[in-house]
């Protein structure tokens, strides 16, 4: 089969992956993979931004997301799903040294996304940190080429906050483009339907920091008591009051997670009982961990299933691929450059 577009995309290995990583992003990598060619890259070096204290955390997490991308059903078995490991493609490291020195330094400090990990992070960053930008830059344009001709386009499965990367993206892509003739294809957002899930507290963001999660791997046990002690509606005190469905937790999940039809039907009837103060919380709970085991159950199998694969060799041989394009995008953009050195014997 032969794919016209690539979709590259990555993700930290900071920790396993919970139930807002796959309505933002993995529900949508898992049918991306039936239509393209697909790079899941696991950005260990950008990991380092925020654990280079923590490398054991690091080497523990690849493991995780890796099993985590098995159990939801992402395939490297096909010929055009590649699991890609950032540090063992020194070509990205090449390529970022190159796109760096047409990236103004001041690009950098407007990025609304680094705004906000730079107050998380607090005090002293890094170089390292401070440039990740560009890094994930060539991460994405590294899959410019295919043998000897820019690609038609990238797509880039992300969640919102990454847009402001994407855009310094293409922003470099041009600058190079345009400086030294075209090498790089820029990149398009392809942002999911239900985006990023609010945390089991209502907080914005389900995020291992804020111990708020889910995890796709947690056992039943674990996902009941997650669930029992959810927030829902603050102002309704008794369960015999009008309560608000929207902004609620629980029926936000219940919206992301009831897939069959007779599921999205008691949804509605709880969501209007709700709505006239005629069901407590605790039974829609109920409905709810009935609703997560029912997907998370699969997940689960497989993942058990996916424990005694072959992990390494997944990785390098997707690696190995993202290898081939990258060392053809890179010497592209070298030779464009004039970073071609073989005629140095003689006067030009
Ligand atoms: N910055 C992304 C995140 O924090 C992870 C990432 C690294 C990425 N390299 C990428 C995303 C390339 C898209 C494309 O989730």
């Amino acid at each position: 089969m032969l794919f016209t577009d690539r979709v590259l995309t990555g993700i930290r290995p900071t920790g396993s992956l919970h139930l807002g990583h796959y309505t933002g992003a993995l529900k949508q990598w898992v049918s991306l993979q039936r239509r393209y060619e697909c790079f899941f890259l696991i950005a260990d070096y950008q990991a380092m931004t925020t654990h280079a204290d923590r490398p054991a955390a690091i080497r523990e997490s690849i493991r995780e997301v890796v099993l985590d991308f098995l159990a939801v059903g992402l395939n490297p078995k096909k010929r055009n799903v590649h699991f890609v490991l950032q540090s063992w493609v020194p070509e990205l490291n090449q390529l970022y040294t190159l796109l760096s020195m047409v990236t103004k330094y001041s690009w950098i400090g407007q990025n609304p996304t680094i705004k906000t990990e730079k107050k998380l992070l607090g005090g002293d960053m890094t170089l390292g940190f401070a440039d990740y930008p560009v890094s994930q830059a060539a991460d994405i344009l590294f899959v410019s080429f295919r043998l000897s001709a820019p690609f038609s386009s990238i797509l880039v499965p992300v969640g919102e906050d990454q847009i402001p990367h994407l855009e310094l993206t293409n922003r470099i892509a041009r600058t190079f483009n345009r400086s030294y003739g075209k090498v790089f294809t820029e990149c398009k957002p392809l942002v999911g339907d239900v985006g990023r899930l609010v945390g089991t507290d209502g907080q914005e963001k389900m995020s291992k920091s804020l111990g708020n999660a889910i995890y796709l791997k947690d056992d039943p046990g674990t996902v009941r008591n997650k669930v029992m002690r959810m927030f829902t509606d603050p102002n309704r005190v008794r369960s015999d009051i009008p309560g608000n469905v929207d902004n609620n937790p629980v029926f936000i999940y219940l919206n992301a997670f009831a897939e069959t039809r007779s599921q999205q039907e008691r949804v509605q009837e709880y969501k209007e009982r709700y709505e006239r103060g005629k069901v407590g919380d605790v039974e829609v709970k109920m409905f709810l961990v009935e609703v997560l085991e029912g997907f998370l159950e699969p997940i689960r199998d497989r993942r058990r299933k996916a424990e005694g694969e072959d992990i390494i060799k997944y990785l390098r041989s997707g690696t190995r691929r993202a290898r081939v394009i990258a060392k053809a995008t890179l010497n592209a953009a070298l030779e464009k450059a004039g970073l071609t050195y073989t005629d140095l014997n003689t006067r030009r």
